[in-house]
Order: structure tokens, then sequence, then C-alpha cells
């Protein structure tokens, strides 16, 4: 289990002189040492010219991915915006690898100018940047999205390499125009795959990279037998490594993960392709947790059809401020989604052991969904405790939700090897609302 201990870090925090305030209703905390930590173990564990582009749609705050930056790793961005956050964030063009199922004539000529790495989604996105490339002069690295069809993993919504998926070149449809394609077109040197992201196991990830891989051997030949003179170079495996997010999830660790790509696929680690990884939830997930001051307890309504008859019946709800505005996968598919969740004392301090209560967490939005884990057991609390959801350092803030115009929390990253706390992005206002709408 990977949780990271918040104990102390909360604590630490509350005492600290103006960093915490009475109207920081919620904070979210990320630990720095643990960012830095996993960057440091995927740049010990694959080959040294390896390009680790962190997916900035796990965790877009600038004042991250600056640090990120300082590491000497680079970003993978899906979208305009998030690719002109990574440019702004300090990252050179030549470390951001722009992913988008939509690119727009437009975003191409900007991708290509600016000299990123570019993945096109689809044959025709190919034909666009055939265009564009004759007329642009850019030092921009071109691969092609690849749906190897190896299935899909426990989780559909995040499974992206099944006989249907909306990204990539449908392997098993497609394949003699995909090697057409990379046989008329010398510009196209890359390959990329994305498997999917959390609840794809690791026979999954790596059937998936493997039958890419086959793939760019396979048009390697095709193209020297063709003459031809460019080849595939740069092989980009995508992210998707899951996570834990309870004690009994067993997740591979990333030696693991490295160990089968380098049994299966000798030639990732020999040279004869430089890599690109796109690890988004890997890096941040478990470096984020979230607390929320517990404002209310409501110990009312049952689960029955009956109303209730005694207290012991009633369900003690406690009203927090977070919900679906920033776990929206949690309250709309709470089967799927789920995080560890433990108790504070107004002081910080952590409660455990007995007696403990059944308890349903909802949050501040205006819907009956918005509840975040329902009938669980924590020791006994109510208002003015803290409710501490463990491991929301990726796609939660990057969700954010617009509904009901709530502020999004103060953002707090600590260090414990530098006894450090600093803010990360600043409680909104109601006014950065105001602005938000207008
Ligand atoms: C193309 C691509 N690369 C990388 C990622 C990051 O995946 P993960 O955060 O699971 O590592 C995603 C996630 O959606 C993706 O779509």
């Amino acid at each position: 289990m990977e949780n990271q201990p918040t104990e102390n870090i909360l604590e630490a925090a509350l005492c600290r002189e103006g960093l915490i305030n009475p109207d920081d209703s919620a904070v979210i905390f990320y630990d720095l040492d643990f960012i830095e930590q996993r960057v440091e173990t995927l740049k010990n564990l694959f080959p040294p010219g390896t390009l680790h582009a962190v997916a900035v749609k796990a965790n877009p705050l600038p004042a991250v991915l600056t640090k990120i930056n300082l590491l000497g790793v680079g970003a993978e961005t899906a979208s305009l915006p998030e690719l002109v956050i990574a440019l702004k964030s300090g990252f050179e063009a030549v470390k951001i690898v722009f992913d988008s199922p939509v690119k727009t004539t437009a975003e191409i000529e900007f991708a290509l100018k600016a000299g990123v790495h570019l993945n096109a989604d689809s044959l025709m996105e190919i034909e666009r940047i055939a265009d564009i490339w004759e007329q642009t002069e850019s030092k921009s690295t071109i691969g092609l999205r690849i749906n190897p069809q190896a299935g899909t993993g426990k989780i559909a919504i995040t499974s992206v390499a099944g006989t249907y998926s909306k990204f990539g070149v449908p392997l098993l449809e497609f394949r003699d125009e995909i090697i057409k394609t990379y046989i008329e077109n010398d510009f196209l040197t890359a390959i990329h795959v994305h498997v999917g992201s959390q609840g794809c196991e690791l026979p999954l990830l790596i059937r998936g990279i493997k039958i890419v891989y086959e793939l760019a051997l396979e048009i390697n030949q095709q193209l020297e037998k063709a003459g031809k003179q460019h080849r595939i170079r740069i092989f980009d495996i995508g992210g998707g490594l899951p996570v834990a997010y309870k004690d009994d999830d067993f997740p591979p660790a990333m030696e693991e993960y490295v160990g089968a790509l380098k049994l299966e696929m000798p030639q990732l680690f020999d040279g004869t392709f430089s890599l690109i990884t796109e690890f988004g939830r890997w890096i941040h997930a478990n470096a984020g947790f979230t607390v929320s001051r517990i404002e209310y307890l409501k110990t009312a309504g049952t689960n029955s059809q009956k109303p209730a008859t005694h207290i012991s019946d009633q369900i003690n709800t406690l009203m927090i401020h977070v919900g679906a505005d920033l776990l929206i996968r949690e309250c709309y598919l709470p089967n799927q989604w789920s995080h560890k969740i433990s108790v504070a004392d107004p002081s910080g301090k952590i409660k455990s052991g007995k007696p403990e209560k059944k308890y349903t967490i909802a949050g501040p939005l205006c819907f009956q969904g918005d509840i975040i884990a329902r009938d669980i057991l924590l020791p006994e609390t109510g208002e003015g405790d803290f409710i501490i959801i463990h491991d929301t350092g990726a796609y939660t803030l990057s969700m954010w939700s617009r509904y009901n115009s709530r502020q999004m929390p103060k953002v707090i990253g600590y260090s414990r090897k530098n006894d450090h706390f600093e803010i990360l992005r600043k409680r909104e206002t109601p006014e950065d609302l105001w602005e938000f709408w207008g």
C-alpha cells in the first residue's frame, strides 16, 4: 500500500501562522518529496535518453509543473491550453508532447511552429499535418497513435484499447493503411500507444504496448524494403500504471512494469528507439490528500422505505466542503472510484480506535448525487473535526467542476525533508468566480 502518511502534516500546517485560515473550509495538500521521488524512480529505471512527459491532465498546477520541469523531465499535454501551461511553466518545447484527439488546423500549426512532439490521433490528422508540414519550418517530431485493440481493463471509462475506442487508429481494421501512411510520410518517425488509465492490469498494459512494438519493427522493415531513409525512432508507450487507493489495492510496482517491458520488448532498451513515457496518476495520485472541515452532522433519514423510529436507524451525514466538484468520478461511479477516508480532531490529530460509527459523507453541491462515501465506519466525529480524503493528487483538481460556483480550495505543498510548507494556489474568492463567469 502506497498511501502517504498524512498524520502530522495537517497538525503541523494548522500550527503555522497564517497558512490555514478560518475561511479555508477545505485545503488540498501535495507531498512535494513524493513527486520528486517518483520522477527519480522513472529516471533510474528507463534508459537515460527517455523523455518522461508527465501528464498535465493529472495535475495542471503551474506551481507543481514548474518543480517537475526543474527535475529534468517533460510534459504530456492533451489540449492547446495544457500545451500553453506547459510552455509557461518552463518546459522546453522538445520536452513537450502534444496529444489531443481533436486538434484543429490552427493548433497543429501552433504545435509545429513551437517544435513540440506531436502525436496524431487519426489518419485524417496525418493528412492535415502533411499539408502544414510542407509550409512550415518545424523541429517537431511526429507520431501516430495506434489502438492495439488489446482489450479493456476493469474501468470502462478509462480503458482505451478495446475493439472500439475514440482514440487512435484501430490496428485490426487499418493495418495496411497505417503501414502505407508511414511509407508515404517521411516526417512520421514516432509511434504512440496508451492502453488505459487505472484499472488496466500489468498483462494488458504490456500486451497493448507489445502489439504496437511488433508493428513498429515491421514498419521499419517495410521502410527499408521500400528504400526509404526514415524510420520509426521514437516509441511513446503512454502512461497508465495503476496506483493504490485502498489498503487492499496492490498495483504493480514501476520496477515490475519496466522488468516486463524489458523482457517482452528488448529493443525498447537497446537504443533502437528512444522512449517517451506519459505517466500521470502514478506520479501524482498518492502525493495528494484533501482536508475538509465538517460543517454539520445531520442525523436524519434512513436507508429503508419507512421513516426511522429510532436514532440508531438514522443516517449520520457529515456535511463537508468538497464533493462532486473535486471528486466527480467518485460521486458518479462510486463502485469504481473511491478513496480511503480518515477523521482528524480540530487540532489536526488523526482520530483512531473505537467507538466507530457509520457515516455518509456529503459535499456542498445542489444535487443529491453529491455524496463521496456512504455508510462507512469512522471513529466518532462531528462538527468542527476534519475529514481527510486520501490519494487525491491526480484527476481531482484537474476535473474541478464549476457547478454552484464554489471556490476552489487553497493548495498547499509540503516537503518533510525540508520542513517546508508553501501555498501552491491560493483559495479562490467569490470575485474570482465573478471574473470566471464574466
Ligand atoms: C494519451 C494519454 N497519455 C497519458 C495518460 C496518463 O495516464 P495515467 O495518468 O493513468 O498515467 C492519459 C490519461 O488519460 C492519456 O490519455
